[in-house]
């Protein structure tokens, strides 16, 4: 995060500055690490060295200001788009201090006083604009743990007022982060050692004491005492609500709608750390975007409230059986009653961001049109109710009862508001006619003015004679009755000249004069009633927030459990069946890839007596997806979703672990032979027998040799100590004999169709382990000669041999030895080539070196064609 600084050369001379620049200079010692927005009129301003950096980055014209101290530099963006502009210095790693001018510029003595009204930064933007409908934004705050727990994590997001708690060991604390991913995050001084994503703010240390944290916690929730047992949690949550007062420059006043803390225990929920939740692909895919993701297969939902919800829900699949099948229940009667199904989310798409809405509210931001819309959302309330009126499952008819009408509510605004109310809420047409007296009488007051004047043109001309006698109004002048020249002999008495234009002149009668005076006052006096009783219908609005904001949640939840339904019906996705010993699932699918792939092709898996299997196939050929599908099918059963197979018998898994090769990562930039270490160090430590643990391609990052010796070894060790249920990729081939020898493994591999010049792929699983061989066929169909294929081929079946008998050698090494008298100390290639006597031995190095597992079969062509011409070079 940084700031600007106070423009240090200007703020040394501030005796000399004139009282606006003083101002400026002030806020920005005031806000160090943020940049100053200042008010001026309809711009906000910056100057100096942050006028500077603000033309920079947000490629807007530098120009220059200059008064009585001297011309410095200043740059500004226009009020109205400004949320572009601060999104960009987000970005750019700033936080933004704006200062509006918070006194009428008429009502100022000297300089207009000016405040900091918030401080925007990555993880508490309010503007809409910035913020995404369908995920929230957090800020977390990092306590560490003073005893037991190593530390708690609190997670706010301030446009909604969802508040949450958790505390535990470091690695499940790390974990939280990388689930709720904030976008910023402060830390006590002794929460160490974590790694988030999101920005780091510095934050005063002192707001991480205890007894603050004591009396800010009270003074928000109304059960604070889900967190004062523990220190860690309490003051994860102090400091938390510390920085949301700092950033809103609020007090409790304008956060009221934080009213509640959930605390929440790990232990609740599926882990998921954020390997495993990149490499399904979750939230975003490999390369960080939003398309082909589970979330993107599932989120059909019909209102924002639903979206976020699916988030947090996918984020924390239940381990919970009972609950499990609570929610499969409902997605299941859901599916069934199409009718309601159809009622219910036609309903749902009535319903607007409410959770938005009600903390806007409570920060006195609302206009009538958000309390409209407010009402629109509650009147779906009554007809959700009524949809749902004969639900049998318990999830469905809890909610259903839950679900409060909230008449009180939905009759205020219906009774004060007008239908279509003006975005202003100051100047008039918001209150209906019949809720306030006072407010009709004073309506009344000006109506009757504006008929007497409507009827005055017709009066005027009949008392005059004067037929083109005209009576308007003009915001300058008020009311007036225009006479033209020719007619001006005609003009009574009582007529005072008001106005002279070029062809007429204006004029006003007393009684005209006391009649204007009456309509305005009457029209002012109405508006700021109007503005008056809006606040109070807001207000009243306001202290129902915990209520409306259950609201929100039931109508949340009811729209994830609806959306799973109209999934599992669209997408064909049957009931699972949670709590078996082992994972059957016949004819699964990968969610995510059958929607691109034309034709998919379903697989079962069995992993009950045998927990262990190994996969093995070619490159291409679907390993990798057929190990995440299965991993999906858990999370989404977890999740409560029916899921793609024909059917499925699930254990209920505590955690799911994948570790991606070096090989199939090299996109996230972030594999290195010690990451996938200590990645894998981490399954061996905490993996358990209700684990599921997906190994793709371990010990691809080191010698072939040491990526053997490794997998052998890792899968021993997971087969016999820790006996999580296991799926392992490999292309070391030797692994598959381990398997077959090892009583609770299994061998499963993927096959390509080699009928035909073209290798297709079947996609398909089968029993077994792979031939091994398929490289060397896929050379032998291009016409690679005998002599090659056979030679590689005898090659390959001296390596596992090899490979089998001693792990931990460098076969190639060895091999090229014993093959190639020349090669060992020789390194000179072009030299050994030129000879034809080393040829031989080049090419079957050649051929050694070729990492056949991970040659997509083009390459291999290429490669076996190159061999082939050097072969007929030499013939
Ligand atoms: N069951 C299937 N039905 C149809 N297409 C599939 C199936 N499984 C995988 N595919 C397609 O094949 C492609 C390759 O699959 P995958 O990445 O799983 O292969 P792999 O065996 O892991 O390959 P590698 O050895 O290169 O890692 C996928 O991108 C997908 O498009
Ligand atoms: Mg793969």
């Amino acid at each position: 995060m940084q700031g600007t600084g106070p423009p240090a050369k200007m703020a040394e001379r501030r005796e000399e500055l004139t009282p606006m620049m003083r101002q400026y200079f002030e806020l920005c010692s005031e806000y160090e690490d943020a940049l100053v927005l200042f008010q001026v009129g309809d711009f906000y301003e910056a100057f100096c060295e942050a006028a500077e950096v603000a033309a920079r980055r947000l490629e807007i014209t530098l120009t220059s200001r200059e008064d009585s101290s001297g011309e410095y530099p200043m740059a500004g963006i226009p009020i109205d788009n400004a949320a572009s502009y601060v999104e960009t210095l987000l970005s750019a790693g700033y936080r933004v201090a704006i200062a509006d001018q918070v006194q009428e510029p008429e009502e100022a003595t000297g300089v207009v006083d000016r405040a900091v009204t918030r401080v925007v930064t990555p993880g508490t933007v309010l503007d809409d604009e910035l913020l995404s409908a369908g995920s929230n934004t957090y800020v977390a705050s990092l306590a560490g743990g003073e005893s037991g727990p190593d530390a708690a994590v609190a997670f706010v997001d301030v446009s909604t007022g969802e508040f949450r708690v958790t505390s535990g060991p470091h690695g499940t604390v790390q974990d939280e982060l990388d689930r709720f991913r904030p976008a910023e995050y402060v830390a006590g001084p002794d929460a160490e050692g974590f790694d988030v994503e999101g920005m780091h703010t510095p934050f005063e240390a002192d707001a991480f004491g205890r007894e603050s944290a004591c009396e800010r916690l009270g003074a928000y929730v109304s059960n604070p005492e889900a967190v004062v047992e523990n220190g860690a949690e309490l003051r994860a949550c102090g400091a938390l609500l510390a920085y949301a007062e700092y950033t809103q420059s609020a007090d409790r006043g304008g956060l009221e709608y934080i009213s509640r803390v959930t605390r929440y225990d790990t232990r609740e929920g599926m882990r998921l750390d954020r390997t495993a939740l990149r490499s399904l692909e979750v939230f975003e895919n490999r390369e960080g975007g939003d398309d082909h993701t589970l979330v993107g297969v599932l989120d059909d939902t019909a209102c924002a409230l639903g979206r976020r919800e699916l988030v947090h829900w996918l984020r924390r699949p239940l381990v919970d059986a009972g609950a499990i099948e609570r929610r499969l229940d409902a997605v299941e009667e859901l599916t069934r009653r199409s009718l309601v199904r159809e009622e219910v989310r036609e309903g749902l798409r009535e319903v607007y961001d409410i959770e938005r809405l009600i903390a806007r509210v409570s920060r006195g931001r609302a206009n009538a049109r958000d309390l409209r819309s407010l009402k629109t959302t509650l009147d779906a309330v009554p007809l959700l109710r009524e949809a749902l009126a004969d639900c049998e499952s318990d999830a469905l008819a809890e909610r259903r009862a839950a679900l409060d009408e909230m008449d009180d509510v939905r009759g205020l605004i219906g009774r004060a508001i007008v239908d279509e109310p003006p975005i202003e809420v100051t100047e008039g047409g918001v209150i209906r006619e019949g809720y306030d007296d006072g407010l009709d009488e004073l309506r009344e007051t000006e109506r009757e003015g504006r008929e007497w004047v409507a009827d005055l043109e017709e009066a005027e001309r009949e008392r005059t004679g004067i037929d083109s006698l005209k009576v308007g109004y003009n915001e300058v002048h008020g009311y007036y009755i225009e006479v033209t020249n020719p007619n001006l002999d005609r003009v009574p008495d009582d007529y005072t000249r008001r106005q002279t234009l070029k062809n007429s002149e204006r004029f006003y009668t007393p009684e005209l004069k006391s009649r204007e005076d009456e309509i305005l006052g009457a029209t002012e006096r109405a508006d700021s009633r109007e503005y008056e009783l809006f606040r109070e219908v807001r207000d009243a609005v306001a202290a129902e927030a915990d209520r409306i904001q259950r609201v929100a949640e039931l109508l949340a939840e009811l729209d994830v459990l609806a959306t799973l339904a109209a999934v599992a019906v669209d997408r064909n996705y049957s009931r699972p069946a949670l709590g078996a010993e082992g994972i059957t699932i016949e004819a699964g699918r990968h969610p995510v890839v059958e929607t691109t792939e034309p034709t998919f092709v379903p697989n079962d898996t069995d992993l009950t007596d045998e927990r262990f299997a190994v996969v093995t196939g070619p490159n291409m050929s679907g390993k990798s997806t057929y190990m995440r599908q299965v991993a999906l099918v858990c999370l989404l059963a977890q999740t409560g979703s029916f899921v793609p197979a024909d059917d499925a018998a699930l254990s209920v898994l505590d955690r799911i672990f994948t570790r991606v090769g070096a090989s199939d990562d090299i996109a996230g930039g972030r594999s290195t032979f010690m990451r996938e270490m200590t990645e894998l160090t981490e399954i061996l430590h905490s993996a358990t027998e209700d684990s599921l643990v997906l190994l793709d391609e371990v010990g691809r990052g080191t010698s072939t040799a040491d990526g053997r010796a490794l997998a052998r070894a890792v899968t021993e060790f997971v087969h016999d100590e820790v006996g999580a249920f296991t799926l392992f990729a490999t292309h070391f081939h030797g692994l598959t004999d381990v398997a077959a020898e090892l009583p609770r493994a299994r061998n499963l591999h993927f096959t390509a169709d080699r009928s035909g010049e073209a290798v297709s792929f079947v996609h398909s699983v089968v029993e077994g382990p792979a031939s091994g061989s398929y490289g060397v066929d896929v050379a032998r169909l291009a016409g690679v000669p005998d002599r090659v294929t056979d030679r590689a081929r005898e090659l390959l079946d001296g390596d596992d041999a090899a490979a089998g008998a001693t792990p931990g050698q460098d076969d190639h090494a060895d091999r090229t030895r014993l093959t190639n008298g020349h090669a060992a100390g020789n390194g000179d290639g072009e030299a050994a080539t030129a000879e034809g006597g080393a040829d031989d031995a080049d090419i079957e190095r050649a051929l050694l070196e070729a990492d056949i597992a991970r040659m997509t079969p083009l390459e291999a062509l290429n490669r076996l064609d190159e061999l082939q011409r050097r072969v007929e070079e030499r013939q």
